[in-house]
């Protein structure tokens, strides 16, 4: 049986869309079941809607009240059963209702070798470093900002003409193929 998964996004959502492929080409032990986002604009409502999956909208407006945004999202997640969640590409920090119910099940991508620029602009950071290689990490979401325990990391070369956007575009590449084999990994473990 497949696992259950939630994915939340905040933007395009190709990785949502690589969850959504891996799972209708038969490679994807996992099914996505729901999702969410903080912005109503996201274009990954967009791609769930066009894959059929159902999705709801939950926008924290500045200033609003965090706890209550937070319980929430966990209700939100919540009513669809899942045993993961992925926040793919999701601009929001989830808070502790969220960990309590979903911690240890909640996993993240970061589009640089965490712990190394960690935060909003991964890519930026390690271009204006100017480091000559960077990458994508999977990781377990726990309070901190970035700092949960390393699941699969996957490396990528800067180039010396990258921009932030060519940098970025070709970790999301790897990001992508990182973010299905490790949803497997899980799911597996999940069986076992
Ligand atoms: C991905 O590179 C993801 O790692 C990054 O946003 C991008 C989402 O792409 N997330 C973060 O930086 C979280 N701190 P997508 O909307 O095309 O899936």
């Amino acid at each position: 049986m497949p696992i259950r998964v939630a994915v939340l996004v905040s933007g395009t959502g190709s990785l949502l869309q690589a969850l959504l492929d891996a799972h209708g080409d038969g490679r994807l032990e996992a099914e996505v079941v729901v999702v969410g986002a903080d912005n109503p604009s996201a274009q990954g409502l967009e791609r769930a809607a066009a894959a059929g999956v159902p999705t709801f909208v939950h926008p924290f407006s500045k200033g609003g009240d965090r706890a209550a945004w937070d319980a929430e999202l966990t209700r939100l997640v919540a009513e669809h059963d899942v045993e993961l969640v992925v926040l793919a590409g999701f601009m929001k920090l989830v808070g502790p209702v969220f960990l309590a119910r979903f911690g240890g099940r909640t996993i993240n991508t970061h589009p640089a070798l965490l712990p190394s620029f960690p935060g909003m602009h991964g890519p930026r950071d390690a271009l204006e470093h100017g480091v000559k290689i960077t990458g994508t990490t999977v990781f377990e979401v726990d309070a901190g900002v970035d700092t949960g325990r390393i699941l699969a990391q996957e490396a990528v070369r800067v180039l010396p003409d990258d921009t932030v956007d060519s940098l970025h575009e070709r970790i999301k590449v790897a990001e992508r193929a990182l973010l299905v084999h490790t949803v497997n990994e899980l799911a597996r473990q999940g069986d076992s």
